[in-house]
């Protein structure tokens, strides 16, 4: 059984739903599943995993969340060839050009860290509720799954 590490960062909750949908969605796929918040997380757990999955909110910008630097930092120290990765998460599309930035900038550094990608980079506006949302989610889990079994 394929195991997967998500972990999100939240301040209003969106990205913690879009990170239960993703974690339900592996788990329906048979991926024993472990989902942390962000400040709570050590990077380097994410060796111990097959899938990793990140799920941030953006703010300020295109600023990273605070309590999360840490963990963007440390992702610079890894290696993580034999990973399968995956960015999703919740912005506003108010913020036009810095919409959801923070999954481009985490998606790169896992990338940077030598993770293969899995599924597209998925942004989702606002909280996860419109059926097309949650069909988004749901196909960003089989496509880490399908990667991951593709190997
Ligand atoms: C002060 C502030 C700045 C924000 N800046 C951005 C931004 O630069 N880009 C973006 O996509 N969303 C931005 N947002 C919107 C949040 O990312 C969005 O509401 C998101 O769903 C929050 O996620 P959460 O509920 O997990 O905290 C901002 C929100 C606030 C309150």
């Amino acid at each position: 059984m394929p195991t997967a590490k998500v972990v999100f960062a939240t301040i209003t909750g969106n990205n913690e739903d879009c990170a239960d949908i993703i974690t339900e969605a592996l788990e329906d796929l048979g991926v024993e599943v472990d989902e942390t918040e962000i400040s709570q997380t050590d990077a380097a757990e994410l060796k111990d995993y097959d899938i990793n999955v990140i799920v941030p909110y953006t703010y300020d910008e295109g600023a990273l969340p605070e309590e999360g630097m840490d963990f963007f930092d440390d992702l610079a120290e890894l290696d993580l060839s034999d990973k399968v990765f995956g960015v999703a998460g919740s912005g506003d599309t108010f913020y036009a050009e810095y919409y959801c930035l923070a999954v481009d900038k985490f998606s790169e550094a896992m990338t940077k860290a030598h993770a293969i990608q899995g599924a597209e980079n998925l942004k989702i506006n606002l909280a996860p509720e419109s059926q097309e949302d949650l069909d988004r989610l749901d196909n960003f889990a089989s496509s880490l799954v399908d990667k991951f079994n593709a190997q």
